[in-house]
């Protein structure tokens, strides 16, 4: 009774966390309740195992969370879509031994041994251990592919519709049949369409293959706790999994693009319009000096900085603060605009933004402060493109038609920072770089900035 009202209270803290986490404000005390969760979790397991050696499993404990700690202590913001891979994989991996843990000693796990294992569990574990080994290998290719050290193949689909065809038939058989040989097979089976899955798509799109592959890991862990009659797996993993899949979801339809798309573009989104480079070259911009772009943004009431995955990759980031605070204290109003997929991860310009210390309260989401552009003096964009472009809103052509954008075209003056006239992620021209009302700034976006921040301090 104790241990199941613990598992219960263990449950609302895992859903306390999820809702904490869902803004910065609330993110500590999310983290918190998430923290307590886990600790709970573990305190009831401890006390509903009959564990013989106790000491063992409390040195092993200590050893992962140490490695744990050490590795969330010291990666960098830009690195977490890997680390978060690399954790998923271990979740995959996890799946995939206490499914087989399961199957070859099922009366460690209360499972009937006289009269065979029953069809209910052999469908748990069999799920359990292909929806592991999926998620195992496809998170070590992404952690790979984010990492550089892969840059990926081109796989045909109709190999992994092959692949997954034969996985659904072996799975069957296993089931029918709860042959040992065939649980192997399935198991290599589904390791080998995890690296076939995900070996073929983009580096860029990567985060949501990160967030599928999270999806899959909550699903492996429900099909387990299903085996094991744990509810809290079964509550943890349906959270992770469901949690997963709304935000691979929330993502594609951010960038106007199903997961199928995602998953059979083999990573050439993007890539046939870059002839728009060349086109772009022959139209003529408002080329402006960081000295022009001070004198109008000295001369704003109010600046709505919109940044992108240019910031990212220059870490513009602290020279963006640095110019805000000068602005700010020459009492112009300072915000910044933020797009749910500007970068390329889910909240890659929050993490950056707050890196640098932006106070939470000048930043806002896309709904909040979009209608604001049309009394804003300057839009300053850094680094950011396709999260600008109009052609989202009428030409049913363009690959980004149909995504939200920030209407940075409705501010009295655009400023773009970027290195070149070259297109962005969905490899699309951007019209509003040619507009009367638009400069560009070209080079690199932390370079120029602090131009900029010299300029301004120079008037
Ligand atoms: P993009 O449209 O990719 O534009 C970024 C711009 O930054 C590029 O045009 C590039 O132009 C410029 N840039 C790159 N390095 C720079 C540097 N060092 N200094 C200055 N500028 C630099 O980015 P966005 O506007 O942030 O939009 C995000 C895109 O990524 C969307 O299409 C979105 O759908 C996609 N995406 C997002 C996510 C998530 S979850 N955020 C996940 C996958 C894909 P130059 O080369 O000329 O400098």
């Amino acid at each position: 009774m104790i241990i199941d009202i613990l598992y219960l209270v263990a449950a609302v803290c895992f859903i306390f966390a999820l809702r904490g986490l869902s803004s910065p404000k609330s993110a500590f005390y999310g983290n918190c309740c998430g923290i307590a969760g886990i600790v709970l979790a573990c305190i009831a397991t401890y006390i509903s195992l009959d564990i013989s050696n106790i000491v063992l499993t409390l040195v092993a404990v200590a050893i992962g969370a140490g490695i744990g700690t050490y590795i969330a202590g010291n990666v960098s913001m830009t690195a977490l879509p890997q680390l978060v891979a690399g954790f998923h994989s271990l979740v995959g991996l996890a799946a995939v031994l206490v499914a087989f843990a399961a199957y070859f000693a099922p009366g460690s796990f209360h499972l009937n041994e006289i009269y065979g294992i029953c069809k209910s569990s052999l469908i748990e574990m069999g799920l359990g251990a292909a929806i592991g080994a999926v998620t195992f290998s496809g998170a070590m290719v992404a952690f790979f592919k984010l990492e550089g050290l892969y840059k990926g193949t081109l796989i045909p689909a109709y190999v992994n519709a092959l692949l997954l065809s034969l996985l659904m038939c072996v799975l069957t058989y296993f089931v029918t049949t709860n042959s040992s040989t065939a649980f192997v097979v399935l198991a290599i089976f589904s390791f080998l369409f995890g690296i076939t899955l995900i070996a073929p798509i983009g580096g860029a799109d990567m985060p949501v293959i990160v967030s599928m592959l999270n999806s899959y890991s909550g699903w492996a862990a429900t099909g387990i706790g299903f085996t094991l009659h744990s509810d809290l797996l079964i509550i943890t993993g349906a959270i992770v999994g469901t949690s997963g899949a709304i935000l691979s979801y929330i993502m594609c339809k951010s960038m106007n693009r199903s997961l199928l798309n995602v998953i059979l573009a083999n990573g050439q989104y993007g890539i046939a319009a870059e002839s728009t480079d060349a086109l772009a070259k022959s139209k003529s911009y408002k080329n402006g000096s960081a000295e022009d772009i001070a004198f109008l943004i000295k001369n704003a009431e109010s600046v709505i900085i919109v940044p992108g995955y240019g910031m990212a990759t220059s870490q513009a980031q602290h020279a963006l603060k640095e110019m805000g605070d000068v602005l700010k204290k020459e009492g112009r109003k300072v915000r910044y605009a933020i797009h749910p997929v500007a970068g390329r991860m889910p909240g890659h310009m929050n993490v950056l933004l707050a890196e640098a210390n932006v106070p939470y309260e000048d930043v806002f989401e896309l709904d909040e402060i979009n209608r604001d552009f049309a009394s804003c003096d300057v839009a300053y964009v850094i680094g950011a493109n396709d999260v600008t472009n109009p052609a989202a809103k009428y030409d049913s052509s363009s690959s980004i038609y149909g995504m939200q954008i920030l209407e940075v075209e409705k501010a009295k003056t655009v400023v773009f920072l970027k290195r070149s006239m070259g297109a962005g992620y969905a490899g699309v021209d951007n019209e509003l770089f040619y507009a009367p009302n638009t400069m560009m700034l070209l080079g690199d976006a932390k370079k120029t900035t602090e131009e900029v921040i010299k300029a301004l301090q120079n008037i």
